[in-house]
């Protein structure tokens, strides 16, 4: 038996930034962004306002979405690399807020491949017997983003996407999940402070370590390349083509690296699912928001075949094939 996803759900703050609003913080350009990154607009937390209050807002509408009870579910596996503090895990937050007294409950880093990599032990444990597990991919990415660095600031935003996986049948449901890493460029995208390497400091601070750093060129040639093989992979493993994939749903970075990815796959403009003009690149939640977009709007129906393919920090790059 697979696992299935019984439901999904999304949410993103109410507060707006434009790219004319970024040109008015750092020297760029409303056309410099849409021509580089296809972003528009993206989503920012308001002060005071954490991960763990984005997630539940999504696990809420995910639990609904399933008509599942938050007290019937064993497990929550939460991707994020902006928990609401290091210590104890967001999921935990999470956990008692939604009054999930029976499940565990865990974070898992891989950046943005977090919700492939949640949703790959999740479907583990379902195969193995358990009933419901919650996978949510949660971030407040401008809380590690330095707004006065035009290289980085104008590529993300803040967001949540849920889903609830649960039993399915033997012909619907995850089909196959594929992970992979590799740790030799974990200096492409990184923080470098505020962890136990460089611990919090006012140095930290002042040398603006506790933000994310990123080579983007030499990142985006990587992106391109393991998110085409990671897809590859998945159909492969199960005996399928390209063709018959309905729905494309990479995790939404840069639309330069989106539509590269489509073009050496073959997939058709209206196979790709495009949500990164509105929200930016939400890291973990780019793809559960994706494809809460995707559901909602109909644009996956009973019986299609959905692709999810993720890259991120680690580096770390994923791909999942979903019967829905
Ligand atoms: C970041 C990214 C948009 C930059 O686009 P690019 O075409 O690679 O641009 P470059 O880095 O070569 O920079 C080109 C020029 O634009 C400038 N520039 C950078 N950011 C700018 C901005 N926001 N506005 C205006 N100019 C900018 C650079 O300073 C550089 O100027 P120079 O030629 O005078 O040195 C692109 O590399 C990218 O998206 N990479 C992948 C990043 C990503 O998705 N990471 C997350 C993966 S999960």
């Amino acid at each position: 038996m697979n696992s299935a996803i019984l439901g999904t759900g999304s949410y993103v703050p109410n507060r707006v930034l434009t790219n004319a609003d970024l040109e008015r913080m750092v020297d760029t350009s409303d056309t410099w962004i849409v021509e580089r990154t296809g972003i528009r607009e993206r989503r920012l937390v308001e002060p005071g306002q954490a991960c763990s209050d984005l997630a539940l807002e999504a696990a809420q509408r995910a639990l609904l979405a399933a008509n599942v009870k938050a007290g019937d579910i064993d497990l929550i596996l939460m991707a994020t690399c902006t928990g609401d503090t290091p210590l104890p895990s967001t999921a935990c937050l999470l956990q008692h807020r939604l009054g999930a007294t029976r499940a565990a409950a865990c974070d898992i880093s891989a950046a943005c491949c977090g919700f492939v990599y949640a949703l790959s032990i999740a479907d583990a444990y379902i195969k193995n017997g358990m009933r419901y597990v919650l996978v949510i991919g949660a971030e407040v990415m401008s809380s590690i983003t330095d707004w006065t660095d035009r290289n980085t600031c104008v590529l993300f935003g803040d967001g949540a996407g849920a889903v609830v996986l649960g039993q399915g049948s033997s012909e619907t449901g995850v089909l196959s999940t594929h992970l992979h890493a590799n740790g030799r460029l974990s200096d492409m995208i990184h923080v470098p402070g505020g962890g136990s390497k460089e611990p919090a400091s006012k140095d930290v601070l002042d040398n603006k370590r506790c933000f994310v750093k990123m080579k983007g060129n030499e990142t985006f040639k990587i992106a391109v390349k393991s998110m085409e093989e990671a897809a590859q992979e998945a159909v492969r493993a199960n005996g399928v083509t390209l063709d018959d994939v309905d729905m494309f749903i990479p995790h939404q970075a840069n639309m330069r690296i989106l539509n590269a990815v489509r073009q050496r796959l073959g997939f058709s403009q209206e196979k790709l699912m495009i949500n990164l003009d509105k929200f930016g690149n939400t890291s973990a939640a780019s793809i559960p928001l994706a494809l809460d977009e995707a559901v909602l709007s109909q644009r996956i129906q009973k019986g299609h075949l959905v692709l999810l393919a993720a890259f991120g920090a680690g580096l770390t790059w994923a791909s999942a094939l979903v019967r829905w």
